[in-house]
């Protein structure tokens, strides 16, 4: 089953919505198979977001994610990886559609609650930072009968 990866950053722990996006996957019908509270180092995050080196937000990027613990989960389901985007909502909260978290629970770019990866590589590498395979658990949740044909 493909799996992603996901994070609430530290506004959304901050702000006492770990549970309201864990509650969002769950009601979609997503499996959690992995999750820990940490906080990033400078270099972890700096692995994380890699990608976005050299750009003009990637300092405050970096800064932002290492401001407080953050939540890292895996999640596990038919589509998961592009579903978990449909969920977030774009990366600006204020064009990301009514409905999706960043839209419903954020204001600004720099502080939109939730990472989530964008790609089967970008899930697979992420992943990979912050879990080791025996970190995650293999189960099927109760039910899934009515939620795949
Ligand atoms: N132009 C920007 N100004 C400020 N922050 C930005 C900007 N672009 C992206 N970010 C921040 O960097 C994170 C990573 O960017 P990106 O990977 O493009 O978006 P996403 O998180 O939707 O995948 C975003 O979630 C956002 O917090
Ligand atoms: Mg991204």
């Amino acid at each position: 089953m493909e799996q992603t990866f996901v994070m609430v950053k530290p506004d959304g722990v901050q702000r006492g919505l770990v549970g309201e996006v864990v509650s969002r996957l769950e009601k979609r019908g997503y499996r959690l198979v992995g999750i820990k509270m940490l906080q990033l180092t400078r270099e972890m995050a700096e692995a994380h977001y890699a990608e976005h080196r050299g750009k003009s937000f990637y300092n405050g990027l970096v800064d932002f994610i290492c401001a407080g613990p953050v939540v890292a989960m895996v999640w596990e389901g038919k589509g998961v990886i592009a579903g978990v985007r449909q969920l977030m909502g774009a990366t600006d909260p204020a064009q990301a559609a009514a409905g999706t978290i960043r839209a419903d629970l954020a204001v600004e770019m720099g502080r939109n609650v939730v990472h989530g990866a964008d790609s089967p590589a970008s899930a697979r590498r992420e992943i990979a930072l912050y879990f080791r395979p025996e970190e995650l658990v293999s189960y099927r949740r109760a039910g899934e009968e009515w939620l795949y044909e």
